[in-house]
């Protein structure tokens, strides 16, 4: 695709459906063709809430899955924004501004590929994951059963599942990392591993750490809280560290949302 071709914009979009999706989730699926059929994995549209009364700032969410047709969003109800957003009907209109940020990168042929979710941070993987060949491996991790989502949509891709709650509700108790370091252990792979991972920043601070230190390729899409959603206002910033160790900040709307694990400062 050309740059031009990945230029974002802002479109009306048609709400085909907005309904409960799995625990507190609920699924938005939007008619918006100018945006959905040029969408990269990884890559987030910025949504502005109809009726809000803070009617400036767009809410950033990853795309769930795009075609031609529809795009999708898997949000959280967590404050008012994405409360309003839930009282959007079927038929109503949204503005959207997008694709925005660059996406995960293609996964290595000679690597094996490794998924980490958090949370809402399925959300983007499972988009990454249709667009991949050849399935590996997810790791998906939650407070309990209800944070677990799209397990079966994983395995039915042909992708290897490992759930993990810290309450022990759903798959192996603990901590997402305690289960994937367990199967590093184990594991015979052929390939070295390459991490795609989506979640809070402990999670990425986990995984990324383990990647410098082992010298695997890992991409880590990470959450800040954002203004503008192109890269005008600063409110995102991350500190990166460059290819002589000079460190720099980076705008996480237009730079990233995904970097190289050996990239990110963590503070
Ligand atoms: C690149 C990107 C992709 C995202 N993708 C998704 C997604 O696929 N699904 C989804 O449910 N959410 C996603 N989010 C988070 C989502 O944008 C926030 O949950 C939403 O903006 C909250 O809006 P609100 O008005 O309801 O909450 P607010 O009233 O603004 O805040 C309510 C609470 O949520 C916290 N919060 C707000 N924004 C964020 C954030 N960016 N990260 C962590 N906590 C936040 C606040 O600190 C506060 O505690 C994404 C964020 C980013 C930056
Ligand atoms: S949100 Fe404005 S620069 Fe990133």
């Amino acid at each position: 695709m050309t740059e031009a071709g990945l230029k974002p914009e802002i479109a009306t979009a048609r709400v085909l459906s907005n309904a409960a999706y799995s625990g507190e989730y609920r699924e938005l699926r939007l008619d918006v063709t100018s945006i959905s059929g040029r969408v990269k994995p990884g890559q987030f549209v910025h949504v502005r809430v109809p009726g809000l009364s803070d009617r400036v700032l767009r809410r950033p969410f990853s795309v769930f899955h795009a075609d031609m047709d529809v795009l999708c969003v898997l949000y959280k109800v967590v404050g008012q924004g994405t409360e309003v957003l839930a009282s959007v009907e079927k038929g109503g209109n949204i503005s959207v501004l997008g694709p925005l940020g660059n996406g995960f990168p293609p996964v290595d042929e000679s690597a094996f590929p490794v998924l980490v979710a958090g949370g809402y941070g399925v959300a983007p993987l499972c988009f990454f994951a249709e667009h991949t060949a050849a399935p590996g491996v997810l790791f998906v991790g939650g407070a309990t059963a209800s944070d677990i989502l799209c397990v079966e949509r994983f395995e039915k891709m042909g992708w290897d599942v490992h759930v993990t709650t810290e309450d022990g509700s759903m798959g192996q108790r603990g901590l997402v990392t305690d289960a994937l370091d367990e199967w590093l252990g184990e594991c015979e792979l052929d390939r070295p591993p390459e991490f795609f991972v989506c979640g809070p920043d402990g999670l990425l601070r986990a995984i990324g750490e383990r990647c410098v230190l082992q010298g695997w390729k890992g991409s880590l899409s990470l959450d800040k809280h954002m203004g503008c959603g192109l890269g005008a206002c600063l409110a995102c910033v991350q500190r990166l560290r460059g290819p002589n160790g000079e460190e720099f900040w980076a705008r996480v709307c237009k730079d990233g949302p995904v970097f190289d694990a050996e990239k990110v400062v963590w503070q």
